[in-house]
């Protein structure tokens, strides 16, 4: 598949308007004083970010993504002093920069979640190190219901389907990732947010931006595939009498005192 994180502003639309919801749920979750230095890494177009100069009263945050478009999209929507955006992975935080190192539904997005969260610790020397990534496999009722009408119609969408490729979205796979990595007081749990749709038009059209794993195997289809699609969906989601759509989306999420 191509790059499938090259335009921040589609993002927006198909997950960044979810994961503003998540983020202060984390940020709240996380209870970390006031007057930190943070890192965001992989921070898309700024969710976290913008959640945690909202609720954290941090001295900086720095938010990282290698994804250059993301970064000018981070750059556009959030304009206070003590940010700074750089397109960089997460893999190479400068150490010793930071207190605390957040990072939201970026793990399972890493080619190896554990050496990317050796290098958080690493950055936040005797700070903490915490994360969330979606519940792809349970409550996560959006993709869940995406993939399952997408992999009925083709068995080869399987392979695209996030909640068979990823072990740390899975039940416990972050605590124990936590662990692996050496770190104490590990926190973890789950949180929940509820998406809600004006009609399916509004579900659907962000699928059709090429950006993040469903839209972009949505783009690898034919016309006549993608409107099949579209009508299974639509028949398996269902609107309450005001005629939004609802769906429940959970994140697992943990926390960690670098030792
Ligand atoms: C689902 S988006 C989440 C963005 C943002 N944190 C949010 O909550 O909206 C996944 C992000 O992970 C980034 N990413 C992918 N590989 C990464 C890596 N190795 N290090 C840091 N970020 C990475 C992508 O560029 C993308 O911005």
């Amino acid at each position: 598949m191509a790059n499938i994180w090259a335009h921040g502003n589609a993002y927006e639309h198909f997950m960044g308007r979810w994961s503003r919801r998540v983020a202060p749920r984390f940020v709240s979750w996380l209870h970390a004083p006031a007057g930190l230095r943070w890192i965001d890494a992989g921070c898309g177009s700024g969710a976290l970010t913008s959640a945690i100069l909202r609720l954290s009263s941090p001295t900086s945050v720095l938010g990282v993504d290698p994804s250059a478009g993301f970064v000018e999209e981070a750059r556009r929507l959030v304009d206070d002093e003590r940010v700074t955006f750089e397109v960089m992975g997460a893999e190479d935080l400068p150490p010793g920069q930071a207190d605390i190192v957040g990072s939201g539904l970026v793990l399972n997005f890493t080619r190896d979640p554990l050496r990317a969260v050796t290098t958080m610790a690493r950055a936040a020397p005797g700070g903490s190190v915490a994360a969330y990534v979606w519940d792809y496999g349970g409550r996560m009722e959006m993709l869940r219901t995406f993939w399952d009408v997408a992999c009925a119609l083709d068995a080869s969408a399987i392979d695209a389907d996030e909640s068979h490729r990823f072990e740390v979205c899975e039940p416990g796979a972050l605590p124990a990732l936590w662990a692996r990595a050496g770190f104490s007081e590990v926190r973890s749990g789950g949180l929940e947010i509820t998406m809600e749709f004006r009609d399916f038009d509004d579900l659907w059209q962000p699928f059709l931006g090429g950006t993040g794993t469903a839209p972009a195997y949505v783009a690898t289809l034919d016309e006549g595939s993608r409107e099949r699609l579209r009508d299974a969906l639509e028949r398996m989601v269902h609107a309450d009498a005001d005629g939004q759509i609802r769906l429940q989306a959970r994140v697992w999420c943990v926390s960690g005192r670098v030792a």
